[in-house]
């Protein structure tokens, strides 16, 4: 798998407001939202279906590209945290399709278990699927999720993972599994904890978001 941590100033902003235990459930919110509108930039970069030709303008005939409408940009956002960092997906991109992923952990065993699945039966050919989950910890979580889009014949390289945090042994789980993989990070820290909590991490996204 490739990771990259896009080196922006802004990106390092809204990591540093969310790893701040007194930023308030709003702004933490808010902050996530701004933080996944920079990374699913970036990581549209080099993926989106666009068509060519040209076009009137009121000053003469200009060549022009648009993202085409007919390859939406796939995007799952894993609940519950993930609505946050998904917010502003489908202002960035003219047309995407949203399919939700509930997963959740049992807090004990730190096995993911699948509470809700839009996921269609099969994918566009060819369109850019981003999987979106703020934390990747242990990284049962997004393997569970990479698992039910390889069951509907996505390829590994059409999916991007946009996530705030991610940690060893997630990343170690996914380049084992699925290579080719492209990752999109906020951060990258280096520790998970026995509760499968990311230090220093930023806390439980979920709760910080929505409790
Ligand atoms: C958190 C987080 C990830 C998952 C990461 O979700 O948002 O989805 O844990 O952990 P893993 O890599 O060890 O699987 P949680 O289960 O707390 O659900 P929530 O988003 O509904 O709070």
């Amino acid at each position: 798998i490739t990771v990259f941590v896009p080196p922006h100033p802004l990106i390092k902003h809204w990591v540093s407001v969310l790893r701040n235990e007194e930023t308030p459930s709003p702004i933490f919110k808010s902050a996530m939202a701004e933080l996944g509108r920079l990374l699913m930039y970036e990581a549209s970069r080099d993926c989106l279906p666009t068509i060519s030709g040209k076009i009137q303008s009121p000053m003469g005939v200009a060549s022009v590209e648009f993202i085409d409408p007919r390859q939406p940009v796939a995007i799952v956002p894993i609940l519950r945290a993930g609505l946050a960092l998904v917010e502003h997906a489908s202002s960035i991109f003219p047309a995407t399709s949203t399919y939700h992923l509930g997963i959740g952990r049992n807090e004990e065993t730190l096995q993911p278990h699948t509470y809700l699945n839009k996921l269609p039966v099969k994918f566009p050919d060819g369109s850019p699927v981003f999987v979106v989950d703020p934390m990747l910890a242990t990284g049962g979580t997004i393997v569970a999720a990479i698992d039910l889009l390889k069951e509907r014949g996505v390829d590994n390289k059409q999916i991007k993972v946009i996530a705030a945090v991610a940690a060893p042994p997630a990343l170690q789980k996914l380049s084992k599994k699925f290579p080719g993989l492209h990752v999109y990070a906020g951060a990258l820290d280096p520790i998970v904890n026995e509760k499968g909590i990311i230090i220093p991490g930023l806390g439980d996204a979920g709760d910080r978001s929505f409790a």
